[in-house]
């Protein structure tokens, strides 16, 4: 079964520092984090960047979708969006195992993979994590990159979670704290799952989880946690 940490840096450690930017990855090293997690997205130029959101709306305060942009446009107008290679540099020169959500724009989940998996090669990961709420980008990730463990993400566990995951090759599934009973996440494991959780920052919840079964909730306070 996939080894993790009981507690992964959501987006860094997004409740200390601005979300998915290098001061956020540094900081989630400074308070002990062993893993992050992180959303990556594709420019218009098909730049892997890290991002949650499909606009700039939220996190940077001006419209626009980052999609749209080239990644020099973006550069102008969003200069905290890092780069996937940037915050691969940084995970690697602190010691930092990761987690690489692959947040496509809809219909772009094969090629954000591609280019996702590219960048990570190029940038000397040996086997890092690969997740997602998208089959496309877990099954390119699944051709690419066979031997890297792969999430699926989901919401709420589908009635037909051993299937997806037998379909996708997957080791692991994250899914809403509160879509994680204890018989389910029994039944996950014993199906060899590797179980995470999303998104979780009080410790008494953390916690119940882990006594559950659970292997590693994400944070967006790891200090809170660890
Ligand atoms: O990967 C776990 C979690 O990050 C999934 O949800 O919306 O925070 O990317 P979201
Ligand atoms: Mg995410």
């Amino acid at each position: 079964m996939l080894i993790l940490p009981r507690v992964i840096g959501h987006r860094g450690a997004a409740a200390h520092a601005p979300e998915n930017t290098l001061a956020s990855f540094a900081k989630a090293a400074d308070l002990g984090c062993a893993m992050v997690e992180f959303d990556v997205r594709l420019t218009a130029d098909g730049v892997p960047v890290v991002f949650h959101d499909d606009t700039l709306d939220r996190c940077v305060g001006v419209h626009g979708a980052v999609g749209c942009l080239s990644l020099s446009r973006l550069r102008t107008v969003a200069p905290q969006v890092p780069t996937l290679a940037e915050v691969l540099e940084l995970c690697a020169v602190r010691g930092l195992a990761v987690d690489m959500e692959i947040k496509p724009d809809r219909g772009m989940g094969a090629a954000t993979a591609a280019a996702a998996i590219r960048v990570a090669r190029d940038c000397g990961q040996a086997a890092p994590l690969l997740s997602s709420f998208d089959a496309d980008a877990l099954a390119v990730s699944r051709a690419l990159a066979p031997d890297w463990p792969r999430a699926l993400l989901v919401e709420r566990v589908p009635a037909d979670w051993a299937r997806r995951v037998a379909a996708l090759g997957c080791c692991a599934l994250g899914a809403h704290h509160r879509a994680l009973p204890t018989p389910l996440v029994g039944q996950l494991r014993a199906a060899g799952l590797a179980v995470l959780a999303f998104t979780v920052n009080r410790p008494g919840r953390a916690r119940r989880l882990w006594t559950r079964g659970v292997d590693a909730v994400f944070c967006d306070a790891p200090d809170r946690l660890l």
